[in-house]
């Protein structure tokens, strides 16, 4: 079974932007895809570990085969959980609001804990290879104010994470200038139904 998943990084739950627009992406999806399965990642609800010494250390030791104590083995244990549950979908939507220029600490977190060694990317023949492949990505943006692609830190960010990992293929939907009317929303809405339909 086809199988999208979203992942949510505002914490503003119905007064968020980038939420709304994926609400109306999910609801077009099922209309047009009844028999796929749906998962959503709510990254303020997550129990993500500290990436700290203990956790790099575990996932340094697991791959090189050597033994692990028993308190980063369950670190390690609680990482890879959720590097296997973002690798279980076959489509990904991600809503972003911009937040200094970037992305919310949240996500930075749990893409720092999902982009591991071995697990997500490889080093093979003097190069690296991102390891989740096929998957298309439906990207929302949501932003108060306009940027020129040059110093897009939130676009550009994403998606040189997500290539390293493997992924090619991404649509992008802004909703910009947020704070200017409600004029945007409606027209990201808009498309995002009408990118639901055929993704
Ligand atoms: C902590 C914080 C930082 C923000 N930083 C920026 C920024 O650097 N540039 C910008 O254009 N908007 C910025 N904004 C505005 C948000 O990007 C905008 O309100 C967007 O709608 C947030 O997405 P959401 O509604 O899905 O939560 C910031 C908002 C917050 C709460």
């Amino acid at each position: 079974m086809t199988c999208l998943i979203h992942i949510e990084s505002s914490p503003r739950k119905e007064k968020s932007i980038s939420s709304q627009v994926a609400a109306a992406f999910i609801q077009e999806y099922k209309n047009s895809h009844p028999d796929d399965e749906l998962k959503h990642i709510d990254l303020w609800n997550l129990d993500m570990p500290d990436l700290d010494d203990k956790l790099i250390s575990a996932h340094r030791a697991t791959i090189k085969g050597k033994a692990v104590d028993s308190t980063s083995l369950k670190l390690w244990k609680k990482t890879e959980k959720l590097i296997k549950d973002f690798k279980s979908a076959d489509k990904y939507l991600f809503s972003v609001p911009m937040w200094n220029f970037s992305i919310p600490y949240k996500l930075k977190h749990y893409l720092d804990l999902i982009v591991q060694e071995k697990y997500t990317y490889d080093f093979k023949d003097g190069s690296f290879q991102g390891l989740i492949t096929g998957r298309p990505a439906v990207m929302i943006y949501a932003r108060a104010d306009i940027y020129e692609e040059s110093e897009d830190m939130q676009k550009n960010y994403m998606e040189k994470i997500l290539r390293f990992i493997g992924f090619e293929n991404f649509i992008s939907i802004f909703v910009e200038p947020n704070s200017h009317g409600e004029d945007f929303r409606q027209k990201a809405i808009l498309l995002a139904k009408n990118i639901a339909k055929d993704f």
